[in-house]
């Protein structure tokens, strides 16, 4: 039976924000309802809404249906690791040991990702963690909230956590992997809408707030809506730290852009986000655009996300089973899977298409991609090997090799791969920036300062094949050419050094 969805996307997103357009979103939430109005024994679509209008528990069941909680620990660890070496040390010499610092993940699914960082702070503070922070954990779906309160994982929640860790902190209860409770004692869980009017006690003066992966969710006014309240819950030298993947999208003049190390954060007070809290400002809060364009992986290889970040506004999709994939269809579903960074189900749907079509050029490049996504580099370069011993012009396969060398410290290799890249095809821009990063880390200064003139200069002519084919490297020139501009304004005087010795 075929619903009116508009009532019911209207609904959806004046409450939570949610958007559930497109083909493959409205599918998602005709299933929804489908499965909701069954459940209920409810016959026509108007008796369902009015009952989602009057009766909360059932609008969060629907809820529950509609969110994508895709989540797992230690997820883009570059952020991690600025919470921990930089933003916290800072926080705590300003505010002196005795009050806590107040961190709250907005979005936390079943919460890994504040567990994560309980676990990457006791790591260096050790018991004095529970003394010095409060951790909360807020959701809109209450099916997640039970189960991070639960703190019991299977294997699928675990990609690329260090063994050593693993052990420390968790039991291994049969299959599942159960947080030990001095982790899990430290994290309160509230039910928390993101477009609320008033927000619960529990969710107000945070120093830190991370807000990773949900925004993707949402539209612009609707982040910037977000953003607004979120602002409210920072203390007034509090910071917001967003994925990497959709920081840009995000820097709606609400709050002041800071750089540091590569990384990038929102602070409420520009000012101490320079000074006090350190890191480079890089736009105040009241000059940015109101509408700011999509934005995909651009910090330096050394600190770009693991997850290569979906191209914005991405749409929940449902996935087709993999038995009934046609070679097309599966591909098209496992690039919006990709976008969503559902990396698992675009695997089957590779996998479906590789048993038929083993050498589908296409499909073993865009498999390397999410395998280097999953950290599997070894079987990220074993795959682009294969496509480039039937065609070593390749330069998708050349970009990758580059890509699964670098996460692999290969540094030799990597430079060894993208300057192939930009031997086979000088505009590929892309081989040249990764180029410039990867010679700037080394600190070979005068190289990466020519490196990034030469992305520059690609950038600013008409748009010439850059070669890459297939592979979706979230890199937006608009946004690589400031990056290029940003970092050729810091090396100068670094370089000037290096050229005089
Ligand atoms: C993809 S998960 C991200 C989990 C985690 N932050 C991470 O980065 O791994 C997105 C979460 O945002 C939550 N969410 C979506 N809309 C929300 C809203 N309006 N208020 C609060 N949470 C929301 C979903 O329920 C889901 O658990």
């Amino acid at each position: 039976m075929k619903l009116n969805l508009p009532p019911f996307q209207a609904l959806i997103k004046a409450r939570c924000g949610l958007l559930f357009e497109g083909d493959s979103g409205e599918e998602k939430l005709m299933q929804a309802l489908q499965e909701r109005m069954a459940a209920l024994g409810l016959l026509t679509a108007a008796d369902y809404h009015t009952k989602l209008l009057t009766n909360e528990t059932e609008f969060q069941a629907l809820v529950s249906l509609l969110t994508i909680n895709e989540t797992y620990f230690f997820r883009e660890p570059e952020q991690i690791h600025l919470l921990v070496e930089r933003l916290v040390p800072r926080f705590l010499v300003a505010r002196g040991p005795q009050v806590p610092l107040r961190i709250l993940s907005a979005g936390c699914s079943s919460g890994e990702e504040p567990y994560s960082l309980v676990m990457a702070l006791m790591e260096k503070y050790g018991e004095s963690t529970s003394r010095l922070f409060e951790f909360v954990g807020g959701d809109i779906d209450q099916t997640v909230l039970t189960k991070a309160r639960l703190g019991r994982y299977s294997d699928f929640s675990f990609r690329g956590v260090p063994a050593a860790i693993r052990q420390r902190y968790f039991d291994t209860i049969q299959r599942d992997n159960l947080l030990k409770p001095q982790v899990k004692s430290q994290v309160k869980f509230v039910e928390l809408n993101l477009l609320a009017d008033f927000f619960d006690p529990a969710l107000h003066n945070f120093d830190i707030i991370f807000f990773r992966n949900v925004s993707i969710y949402f539209d612009t006014p609707t982040r910037k809506i977000i953003q607004q309240k979120l602002a409210s819950l920072l203390q007034p030298d509090g910071v917001l730290v967003i994925g990497t993947a959709e920081t840009l999208a995000n820097d709606l003049g609400v709050l002041g852009l800071t750089e540091e190390d590569g990384s990038f954060y929102f602070a409420k007070n520009p000012s101490t986000a320079s000074g006090g809290i350190g890191g480079v400002l890089m736009r105040p809060p009241s000059t940015a655009p109101a509408e700011s364009t999509s934005f995909n992986a651009l910090t330096s290889p050394f600190h770009a996300p693991l997850d290569v970040p979906p191209m914005l506004p991405t749409l929940p999709i449902q996935v087709l089973p993999t038995t009934q994939a046609q070679p097309d269809a599966a591909l098209a579903q496992a690039r919006q899977l990709i976008q969503e960074k559902r990396f698992d189900e675009a695997l089957l749907q590779f996998d479906a298409v590789l048993t038929t079509e083993p050498d589908h050029v296409e499909v073993l490049l865009l498999k390397a991609h999410v395998l280097i996504n999953r950290r599997d580099f070894a079987a990220a370069h074993m795959l682009a090997e294969r496509v480039l011993s039937a065609d070593v012009w390749s330069i998708d396969a050349l970009v990758l090799l580059g890509l699964a060398a670098k996460w692999r410290d290969q540094i030799t290799d990597a430079i060894r791969w993208f300057k192939q890249a930009a031997y086979a095809r000088n505009e590929c821009w892309p081989a040249h920036y990764y180029l410039a990063d990867l010679y700037r880390a080394s600190g070979d200064f005068v190289l990466a300062r020519r490196a990034y003139r030469v992305v520059l200069q690609l950038l600013s002519g008409a748009k010439p094949d850059i070669g890459i084919r297939y592979v979706p490297l979230g890199l937006p020139a608009a946004e690589v050419r400031f990056l290029c501009e940003h970092q050729l304004a810091k090396l100068p005087t670094v370089a000037a050094r290096t050229e005089v010795r």
